[in-house]
């Protein structure tokens, strides 16, 4: 079959240190499994500020849409924090999920073999986590309606927190379906004893629920979800919820796994296209010191071979490798707290280590892609 092609956007910070390493590890995959890759590089965030003045070039969004997936690195920093909310870097990233119709955003929180100490929370709490936040990409708070205005008594803003029936129908299945397939149990995660919204939410996943007899679907408030998920995060499988909701949902739950640096995201829409990008920013705090955890990158490379491709044995592969790698002991400096004695790795060290587990792995001639 022909080529698949990968829209590859660094961005800012830590995205290009840890992008880079993602690339490498797909082209072993490529020389591994057979299957042939194609990249085109384009600009976005606060370098395509300052080289072309906008955030999101028009010929950026162009070579998504040409392409079958897309794999980004993180935008944003200090240095266009002061800029005027249409040329933020941030605004690019919401421009395309919005453009590319990518209302699902899938955030697994697994356990890695190893890192049992390295969580800031017990290991007893820990065990048995698998789970993964659905969050609604493309509505809410994020997408509604802004505005700021003088008045006498000073300054007003406003965001307004919106959904359509549908755009809760749609991303609430993709969770049923999700749970199909897991442990069946799906937690909506809403504010409906305020929210207007979180009613009509939560009356639409009741719907949705009929249709999925085998799945339980059980309601939670957003407050008691924060606190659920660092008390008894095992009992959790798909977590479903509004836009705003997931984003911090998902930063709380990077303390289950032990980094942020551990966790992959998958934007999807109606088909098989899809944007890969790690859950965290671009880390302005250790950018350019080649020491970003470069794993939540190379976990959202394998979701791109799973979800857009259809790879599933190399999508398997990288997985495996980056869990192995972290089982034998080796570290970026995020998962290394003080008095543990680790192998210290930097970014390019985590990923060649990745390629080599990968080059060792078996494949049976038959799973081969081609
Ligand atoms: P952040 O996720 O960039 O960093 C939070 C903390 O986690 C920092 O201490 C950082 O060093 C650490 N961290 C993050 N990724 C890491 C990795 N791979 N390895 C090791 N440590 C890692 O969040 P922030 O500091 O709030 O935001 C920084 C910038 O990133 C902001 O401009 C924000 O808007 C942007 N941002 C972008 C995205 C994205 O592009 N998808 C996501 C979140 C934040
Ligand atoms: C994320 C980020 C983005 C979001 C920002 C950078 C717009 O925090 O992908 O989680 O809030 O969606
Ligand atoms: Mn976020």
């Amino acid at each position: 079959s022909r080529a698949k092609k990968v829209a590859v956007l660094p961005g800012d910070g830590i995205g290009p240190e840890i992008v880079e390493q993602a690339v490498r590890v797909l082209h072993q995959v490529e020389k591994k499994f057979g299957c042939s890759l194609e990249f085109s590089y384009g600009m976005i965030g606060g370098g395509a500020i300052d080289r072309a003045g906008t955030p999101l070039p028009d010929e950026t969004l162009q070579l998504c849409k040409q392409c079958d997936a897309v794999l980004l690195g993180a935008v944003g920093g200090p240095a266009w924090d002061h800029y005027p909310p249409e040329i933020r870097p941030e605004k690019a990233l919401l421009q395309l999920r919005k453009e590319l119709g990518l209302f699902s955003n899938l955030r697994p929180v697994m356990q890695f073999d190893g890192l049992e100490s390295s969580s800031a929370l017990r290991p007893e709490v820990i065990k048995d986590v698998d789970l993964v936040v659905v969050r609604e990409l493309t509505g809410g708070i994020y997408f509604g309606e802004k505005t700021r205005i003088n008045t006498p008594d000073g300054e007003v803003a406003s965001d307004l927190l919106i959904y359509h029936e549908y755009e809760v129908e749609r991303i609430v299945r993709q969770a049923f379906e999700i749970a199909e397939k897991r442990r069946k149990k799906v937690t909506s995660v809403d504010k409906a004893n305020v929210l207007e919204s979180s009613r009509l939410w939560r009356k639409v996943a009741e719907k949705v629920s009929q249709e999925y007899p085998d799945v339980t679907l059980e309601h939670m408030l957003v407050d008691n979800c924060a606190m659920q998920i660092v008390q008894r995060p095992s009992t959790f499988d798909v977590l479903v919820t509004e836009n705003m909701f997931g984003d911090i949902l998902s930063d709380e739950a990077a303390v289950l796994s032990g980094s942020i640096g551990l966790l992959p995201s998958a934007s999807l829409g109606r088909g098989t296209f899809g944007l890969y990008e790690p859950v965290h920013g671009s880390a302005p705090d250790i950018a350019g010191q080649g020491v970003a955890n470069p794993a939540a990158t190379l976990l959202s490379a394998a979701m791109m071979l799973r979800y857009s491709f259809g790879y599933h044995e190399a999508a398997n592969a990288v997985e495996e490798a980056v869990k192995q790698v972290i089982a034998k002991g080796f570290r970026t400096p995020d998962l290394i707290k003080e008095g543990q004695i680790k192998m210290a790795v930097d970014t390019e060290e985590f990923g060649a280590l990745v390629i080599k587990e990968i080059d060792q792995s078996e494949v049976a001639p038959e799973t081969k892609a081609n």
